[in-house]
């Protein structure tokens, strides 16, 4: 049976980024369309059925689809230069997990998929999770479809290029009704199983989190002929305003805020900008105090716009709940995979945050050594991978042997 580790390596030169570093693989683009490829070659090998549905989510059934379905999968999008396993882990895990459970002669007794998700990570068109927000109809397709990447280019022109119809996008009832269970692997993307020395963790809950957009407006104008005094620079407030963001997040326990993403229009040296996006990431354990943080930092923005002359606009761009796990499943998880396994709240999010308001969600996570993520340095050790994937298959197993109702409630 292959490891993990060797398959990953299978994709170790799909979409290396040699300017950022560590991996680009924006939804849609040359890379991620490869790696799809290659999941629906992998996939196929297997006997598995495969299918892309109207919003581009790829679903391999092992048998025929239909209700009651336990669902597995991830993602194969990244951040630009992100690792090699966010993403690709839960979907190599879940290849491997199918050839686990047939070498132990378990054949499915509930309808079974591996699903794989586009823009988890909403680098290209700004929405995080956007195909399971579409199928779910937590976003609607009109907004999904308008949305645009870097280049201007719409999600709807991104679809149309990749063979799928626009007018098809948005949110399918009937195909998410079938779903009952969906079980995430993860690499863990800080150091919480570090700490606990698990190479394998249940997930307990995510934070709340959402992006904002702050777009600073002042005067473009010459860098050398407009004197210091008579500037309304964008800039200086996007700059004054960073240096808050981490004031007022620093000064709320738990809270996690960050710039990392500025861009100042028209974008010259020798010119002062007329304009500045900056997005922002906000997270908190609890909802409200997400919503206190952004209005302490929408005040400062506008604050530090008046001084240097400028206005600034905050905009949401997507926001998403506190998730708790289901119980019951991280309960049965656990017993599974024995009482050590610890339990793990995590700052990330995931599609299986958003599918939890429709169905009974759960994670696992594999232990990250270092705890960096979305940046090349994310690594995870073979023998923790392996962890993973048979961690995931005795819980699919248990899942998929149609007589877990008894044992789960
Ligand atoms: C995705 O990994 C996120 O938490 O933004
Ligand atoms: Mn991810
Ligand atoms: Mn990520």
């Amino acid at each position: 049976m292959r490891r993990a580790a060797a398959m990953l390596a299978d994709l170790a030169d799909i979409g290396r980024d040699t300017r950022l570093g560590g991996y680009s693989r924006p939804v849609f683009g040359g890379a991620e369309h490869e790696l799809r490829e290659w999941f629906a070659a992998e996939a196929t090998a297997r006997g598995l059925g495969v299918e892309t549905d109207p919003n581009g989510i790829l679903w391999a059934w092992w048998g025929d689809p239909g209700p009651g379905a336990v669902i597995t999968g991830s993602h194969l999008d990244s951040v630009p230069g992100g690792g090699p396993h966010d993403g690709p882990l839960g979907v190599v895990s879940a290849l491997l997990a199918v050839d686990r459970m047939r070498a132990t002669g378990h054949v499915p007794q509930v309808p079974f998929a591996i699903a794989v998700f586009p823009e988890e990570e909403g680098s290209r068109f700004g929405v995080a999770c956007l195909g399971s927000r579409l199928l779910s109809g937590s976003i609607s397709p009109e907004r999904a479809l308008s949305l645009k990447d870097a280049d201007g280019l719409t999600a709807a022109e991104a679809y149309r290029s990749a063979g799928l119809d626009p007018e098809r996008v948005g949110p399918e009832p009937r195909r998410l009704g079938q779903v009952r269970r969906f079980v995430e692997l993860h690499i863990e993307q800080g150091l919480g199983q570090a700490t606990l020395g698990a190479p394998v963790a249940v997930a307990e809950s995510i934070i709340s989190h959402g992006r904002w957009r702050i777009s600073f407006r002042g005067q473009g104008n010459h860098a050398g002929t407009t004197a210091m005094a008579d500037r309304t620079d964008p800039v200086v407030a996007a700059a004054r305003t960073v240096v808050d963001v981490q004031v007022i997040a620093t000064a709320r326990p738990d809270a996690r805020a960050t710039v990392g993403r500025l861009q100042p229009v028209p974008g010259g040296t020798n010119v002062i900008a007329s304009r500045v996006d900056m997005w922002l990431d906000v997270r908190h354990p609890r909802e409200e105090v997400t919503a206190e943080l952004v209005e302490a930092i929408r005040a400062a923005a506008e604050g530090n716009a008046a001084l240097e002359g400028c206005s600034a606009e905050l905009v949401e761009e997507s926001l998403s709940p506190t998730v708790r796990f289901q119980p019951a499943l991280q309960r049965r998880m656990k017993e599974l995979l024995g009482g050590d396994v610890p339990t793990l709240a995590t700052g990330a999010g995931h599609d299986a945050g958003v599918l939890s308001a429709d169905v009974e969600t759960g994670m696992l996570f594999v232990r990250n050594p270092t705890g960096v993520s979305h940046a090349p340095e994310e690594s995870v050790e073979d023998d923790d991978a392996e962890a993973g994937v048979k961690a995931l298959a005795t819980v699919l197993a248990e899942l998929t042997r149609g007589s877990e109702e008894r044992q789960i409630r």
